[in-house]
């Protein structure tokens, strides 16, 4: 099979430096807070992985949670359909959250996550993305911490997927041909 990787337009030596700039605020930010990280799977999982152990160095002492969300996009049905696969599992109650996903494309699952939590009463939520589509959005938000913007390409690795693959390379790469916006992405 033939690796279709395009080029690589962040590597790990560059991702790594962005995390620590935005742990730095994320530190001043959440001094002596009660702090949750709620990561959104799948996309989500190296990005946290390196922004708590990133946060180590600053003792913000923080929970761990997850969400599995799945959303199912059409190019002919403007809206998406987005589930809960897995909720939340900690007391948000009075503590500030962040909120941390791979990428804000639309906006419409930060949206949902984010209506969502509001049920739970968390005294703060903020919200942490890797990468930022702007021109993509649909909704109105945005995110409080933002690793890198990027354009409207189909873009992998560092956990985002083509299909369930490609989540593992240590970069962020776009792909030769955009796919299809009609498949399913988690
Ligand atoms: P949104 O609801 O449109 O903001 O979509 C967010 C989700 O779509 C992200 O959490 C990703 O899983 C997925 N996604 C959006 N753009 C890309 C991309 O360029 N590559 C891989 N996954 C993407
Ligand atoms: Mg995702």
């Amino acid at each position: 099979m033939s690796d279709p990787i395009e080029k690589i337009i962040f590597d790990e030596k560059v991702i790594h430096e962005r995390i620590d700039k935005i742990v730095e605020k994320i530190a001043v930010d959440y001094e002596n807070k009660d702090l949750v990280i709620i990561g959104i799977l799948k996309g989500s999982f190296i990005f946290l992985a390196d922004l708590v152990r990133s946060m180590f160095r600053y003792k913000l002492n923080p929970q761990v949670d997850f969400m599995i969300l799945s959303s199912y996009g059409s190019s002919t049905i403007p809206s998406t359909m987005i589930k809960i696969e897995r909720d939340v599992s900690v007391d948000l109650e009075g503590k500030t959250v962040l909120v941390v996903d791979d990428i804000l494309d639309t906006g419409r699952t930060m949206q949902y996550v984010m209506e969502r939590l509001r049920w739970l009463e968390p005294a703060m939520v903020k919200t942490c993305v890797l990468l930022d589509k702007p021109t993509r959005r649909k909704v109105d938000i945005h995110a409080d911490y933002v690793g890198f913007e990027v354009g409207d390409r189909f873009v992998v690795g560092y956990g985002l997927d083509y299909d369930g693959y490609y989540r593992d390379r240590p970069y962020i790469a776009v792909l030769e041909e955009s796919p299809d916006e009609t498949s399913k992405h988690e």
